[in-house]
């Protein structure tokens, strides 16, 4: 079940198949109006009349966050329109594989303090594809067996999810926008596998930049739904850096679930206020608590803002 990180060098050619979810033998459900093996932006072979497939609906012919996240983790949840938006970054805006890389260590390094800390189910908002390290593989090397409900509005992501977690009786893959509070509680694979009587760690982890409006006003929303010994846990993507962020925002307009807007880091403490932060309260995700022995990762230009902080 677990899968080492695969490298991933963005200077390499691009692959020769789909590289996408056919590589592995996962096709798309067609429920999500995919023909079999066809991959987001990925022509198939010329057909006649007869055989061609149903056209991609409008989400696949744009690259998405959780696919092009994916291929800069270096996964396989993800095809031609992301891979060439993938590359740009890679081009432009700086090292922003080994920024991807900072944010997923993070998630580990948050998800194993809760774990220590008795939390044993988690939250996932916008949890982009559950592979390369995503929190229940964590779960898993951490020898616990705590419930991890994913979501998110990506259907690659989430068919991929389903999936793969179709025979993990501690995890759920659902298709919700993390905006709609109500629904995400509500969600069969949200009310059926968690107890939101009893705490919950509450991650969003590269996401909230995706929610244009009142961030803050939302997650408060989240934490007032939460029981006591609750944890927040969060990333997001800085608005402080100029360098990167200019590039990003330029190139990840054309998103198929809308544009991001980073935030400073101001705007997000204040999504955090409400919480009783832990050591060492808001801080680059490489400088969150780093693993014992390693330095920090030193990336520059800064991609995400990382706090941990329990519910009062
Ligand atoms: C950069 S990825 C982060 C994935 C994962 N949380 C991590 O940090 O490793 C951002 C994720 O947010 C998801 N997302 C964007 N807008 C969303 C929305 N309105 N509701 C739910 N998920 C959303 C994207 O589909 C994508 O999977």
């Amino acid at each position: 079940m677990l899968e080492p990180p695969r490298r991933h060098r963005p200077d390499a050619p691009a692959p020769a198949t789909p590289g996408g979810l056919a590589e592995r033998g996962v096709q798309p459900r067609t429920t999500l109006g995919l023909p079999p093996g066809a991959v987001p932006g990925q022509a198939g072979p010329p057909t006649d009349e007869a055989t061609r497939p149903p056209a991609l609906p409008e989400e696949f012919e744009r690259p998405s966050s959780a696919r092009v996240y994916d291929y800069l983790l270096g996964g396989a949840a993800h095809g031609a329109v992301d891979r060439r938006l993938g590359e740009e970054l890679t081009r432009v805006a700086g090292d922003v594989v080994t920024l991807a890389r900072e944010n997923r260590a993070f998630l580990r390094r948050a998800v194993r303090f809760l774990l220590a800390a008795g939390v044993d189910q988690f939250l996932d908002l916008g949890s982009g594809v559950p592979t390369m390290g995503n929190v229940h593989e964590v779960v898993a090397r951490s020898r616990s067996t705590a419930r991890v409900a994913y979501t998110d509005v990506d259907s690659i992501a989430a068919t991929h999810g389903q999936t793969l977690l179709a025979g993990v009786p501690t995890a759920s893959y659902s298709t919700v926008d993390v905006t709609d509070v109500d629904a995400v509680l509500a969600a069969p694979g949200v009310a059926g596998l968690l107890e939101l009587d009893r705490p919950v760690g509450l991650l969003a982890f590269s996401v909230l930049q995706h929610v244009r409006d009142d961030a803050a006003g939302l997650v408060g929303r989240y934490v007032a739904r939460l029981a006591p010994g609750s944890a927040v846990a969060l990333s997001h993507f800085t608005a402080d850096d100029r360098r990167v962020t200019d590039h990003v925002e330029r190139l990840t307009a054309r998103y198929a679930h809308g544009r991001p807007r980073p935030r400073t880091r101001d705007e997000v403490a204040a999504i955090v206020a409400g919480t009783d932060l832990v050591d060492p309260g808001l801080a680059w995700a490489g400088e969150w608590r780093p693993e014992a022995g390693r330095p920090p990762a030193a990336t520059d230009p800064r991609g995400h803002w990382a706090a941990v902080g329990f519910v009062r």
